[in-house]
C-alpha cells in the first residue's frame, strides 16, 4: 500500500498555498492577558494577501483587525500559529531578524501618523532608507512627493503641517522604500474627505501601477471600495470576503455581519 504523504487535515496544503502570498497568517491565535481576563483577540485566522493587491480588512470594533495587522507586521507577537512574510515564518525568527524585517521589508501607516517631531517632512520620509543605509530612488521619491502634494512642505516640521499633510508624509515614508508589504491602520480616519480620497487613490495606484502589496484596515465602506478585495473579521475569526468590492456590497456584508447572518 502506498504511503499517504499529504496531511489528512489539509492544513499543510493551506500553509503551502498561503506561502505564495506576500504575507499570510496561518492558524494565527493571539491571546491578551491570562486566566479569567484573557481576551482571544485572534482565534485561528488563516488568510493570505497576494502580491500587488490592495486588500481592506473590515469588521466590528474589537474584532481583531489591528491585532492581525500588528502580528503580520511583526509589531506584536502571536500566541500561536505562523506569520509568513515572503514564505519566511516570522514567528520563529530571533528578535534581531524581526527588527530588520520590520525595518527593511515592511511599511506601516498608523492612524496617529507617528512622525518624528524634530525631523522635517523630508527627513521623516527618507528615515527608513537612512536607517537601512539605502539610497533613495530619487525619481520614485520625487514622484511620490509630487503625487502627494508635499513638494512645498518638505522643510516643515510635523507640527507645522495639517493632519492631512502629516498623514501624507507618513504614507510617503511607508511607500518610499517599496517594501514587500505596506500596512495601513485606518490611514484616512483623521482626514477630511478630500485628503482621504487622495490617500486612497494613491494606495490604489501604488498597487495597480507599481505592484505594491497593501493591507489596510478601515471602518468606511467608501474607503474599502478602493481596494481589490475586502476581508471581514468578527470575534477574531474570518467572516467572509468580497472580491472587487463596491460601497453597496461592502455595506451589505457589514449589515449581515452585524445581524449575525
Ligand atoms: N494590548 C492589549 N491588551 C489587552 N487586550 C487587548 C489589547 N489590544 C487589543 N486587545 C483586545 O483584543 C480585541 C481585539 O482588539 P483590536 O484592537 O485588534 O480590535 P479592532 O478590530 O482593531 O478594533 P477597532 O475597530 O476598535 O480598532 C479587543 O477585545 C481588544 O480589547
Ligand atoms: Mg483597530
Amino acid at each position: 500500500m502506498q504511503r499517504q504523504s499529504s496531511p489528512v487535515s489539509g492544513r499543510g496544503n493551506v500553509a503551502g498555498h498561503e506561502s505564495l502570498a506576500a504575507v499570510a497568517a496561518v492558524d494565527l491565535v493571539k491571546v491578551y492577558g491570562a486566566g479569567d481576563t484573557a481576551v482571544r483577540a485572534l482565534d485561528g485566522v488563516t488568510v493570505g494577501f497576494e502580491r500587488g493587491r490592495f486588500t481592506a480588512i473590515m469588521g466590528p470594533s474589537g474584532s481583531g483587525k489591528s491585532t492581525l495587522m500588528h502580528c503580520l507586521a511583526g509589531l506584536d507577537t502571536a500566541t500561536s500559529g505562523q506569520v509568513l512574510l515572503g514564505g519566511t515564518d516570522l514567528t520563529t525568527q530571533p528578535d534581531k531578524v524581526l527588527t530588520k524585517a520590520r525595518r527593511e521589508r515592511i511599511g506601516f501607516v498608523f492612524q496617529s501618523f507617528n512622525l518624528l517631531p524634530q525631523l522635517t517632512a523630508a527627513a521623516n520620509i527618507t528615515l527608513p532608507l537612512d536607517l537601512a543605509g539605502r539610497k533613495p530612488d530619487r525619481e520614485f521619491q520625487d514622484r511620490l512627493i509630487t503625487t502627494l502634494g508635499l513638494s512645498g512642505r518638505l522643510n516643515h516640521l510635523p507640527a507645522e503641517l495639517s493632519g492631512g499633510q502629516q498623514q501624507r508624509v507618513a504614507l510617503a515614508r511607508a511607500l518610499v522604500s517599496r517594501p514587500e508589504v505596506v500596512f495601513a491602520d485606518e490611514p484616512t480616519g483623521n482626514l477630511d474627505s478630500r485628503s482621504g480620497a487622495e490617500v486612497l487613490a494613491l494606495l490604489q495606484n501604488s498597487a495597480r501601477d507599481l505592484g505594491q502589496t497593501i493591507v489596510m484596515v478601515t471602518h468606511d465602506p467608501g474607503a474599502a471600495a478602493y481596494a481589490d478585495r475586502v476581508v471581514m473579521l468578527a470575534d477574531g475569526r474570518l467572516a467572509g470576503e468580497i472580491q472587487n468590492p463596491d460601497i453597496a456590497s461592502v455595506t451589505d456584508a457589514l449589515q449581515n455581519l452585524a445581524a449575525g447572518r
